[in-house]
């Protein structure tokens, strides 16, 4: 029982969202600290979204991580390790409990682990007073899954392959705010079953596999390049077209692993088709797709009711989840982590 002489709990809360890739990142360099073979682009997006209370409490004897209101056993060694981190940077031992909601589905390709460690290393580096930057937020979240260092920063994001062995300059940083160039994702949702092969072991075993993963390393500066410059321009076209290309080269790569990865079924394709098609029937629309089955429609807004239509017609789509373009991690009242079932999409 807490008595008024005990200390303030060191306790936080945050919200991240989701981030989807446009220019992938697939491979590591240093699977230690999660370093990246590349450097990637994505975009963050808004109504997703993971929120998280951290809460380091002495009563403990072990960390406690609960996810959606259920003890989450397969999650809770990444989460302890990354709080792990954490304490290292504050000089303390104290455990903490972690109580996490998402108001999407986890593990099925929509980059749960992205928001959720990004939210998490936020709320934490509030609860023990660190100060860190979005940078050093960024490293951290990365540690504990690569895509979360760009769920940190909101709109357009690249996050940076790094030279230095220690990782300390693989940290993403923001491009382009989402206001400055409002885009809509549709995501077609065409199974809800977790995906079979988790990203690190599909790495992995490209990498090692892959006749294809010396080209992919020597072209990524190139697409990196073209991307950049295409929103720096808010050329649509210009990263419609790269976009795909990059999408379609990391799945070619997987695909020539042995044995092969793939993440498509037959509704992935068919409504990789139903984009295509709209596309050259003039509609400003292109797809991505990560390690996992459902299909992103990525469009400028006028569009979006259109290919939402559009996307619900494919046998085999169980549902289109929209949202648009949306901010960084950020700090949160404790009590909208409790609440936080109520907007579930
Ligand atoms: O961050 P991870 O380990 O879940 O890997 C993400 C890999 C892709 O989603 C396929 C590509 C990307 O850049 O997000």
């Amino acid at each position: 029982m807490s008595t008024s002489a005990d200390p303030a709990p060191l306790s936080a809360a945050a919200q991240a969202q989701p981030n989807i890739a446009l220019i992938k990142y697939w491979g590591k360099r240093d699977a230690r600290l999660n370093l990246p073979a590349v450097g990637s682009i994505s975009i963050t997006l808004d109504r997703l979204w993971t929120r998280t209370c951290v809460r380091f409490d002495p009563q403990l004897a072990v960390d406690q991580v609960q996810l959606d209101g259920r003890t989450d056993a397969g999650g809770a060694t990444r989460v302890c390790a990354c709080l792990d981190l954490l304490r290292r940077r504050a000089g303390i031992d104290l455990r903490a409990r972690v109580e996490s909601w998402n108001n999407f589905p986890t593990g099925a390709g929509l980059a749960s682990s992205a928001s959720g460690f990004a939210a998490l290393v936020t709320a934490a580096d509030a609860a023990l007073g660190l100060g860190m930057s979005p940078a050093e937020c960024s490293a951290l979240a990365r540690q504990g899954s690569g895509s979360a260092a760009r769920s940190i920063f909101g709109g357009f994001v690249e996050w940076h392959r790094g030279q230095r062995p220690d990782g300390g300059d693989s940290v993403a940083e923001p491009l382009l705010a989402a206001a400055d160039w409002p885009l809509s994702v549709l995501v077609a949702i065409t199974s809800r079953a977790i995906k079979s092969v988790g990203s690190t072991e599909g790495m992995n075993r490209t990498a090692a596999s892959s006749p294809y993963w010396t080209a992919w390393l020597q072209a990524q500066m190139a697409d990196l390049a073209q991307a950049r410059a295409a929103i720096a321009g808010r050329d649509f076209e210009r990263l419609a077209e790269v976009a795909e290309h990059s999408c379609l080269k990391m799945h070619a790569l997987a695909l020539a692993a042995r044995p092969g990865l793939v993440y498509w079924n037959g509704a992935t394709v068919e409504a990789l088709h139903a984009v295509r098609a709209l596309r050259a029937g003039g509609v400003p629309v292109f797809f991505t797709n990560d390690a996992g089955p459902q299909l992103k429609a990525i469009c400028l807004p006028s569009a979006a009711e259109r290919v939402a239509r559009t996307l619900h017609a494919v046998p085999g789509v169980l549902e289109v989840v929209a949202a648009g373009l949306g901010e960084g991690a950020r700090l949160i009242g404790a009590d909208q982590v409790g609440a936080a079932r109520a907007g579930a999409v």
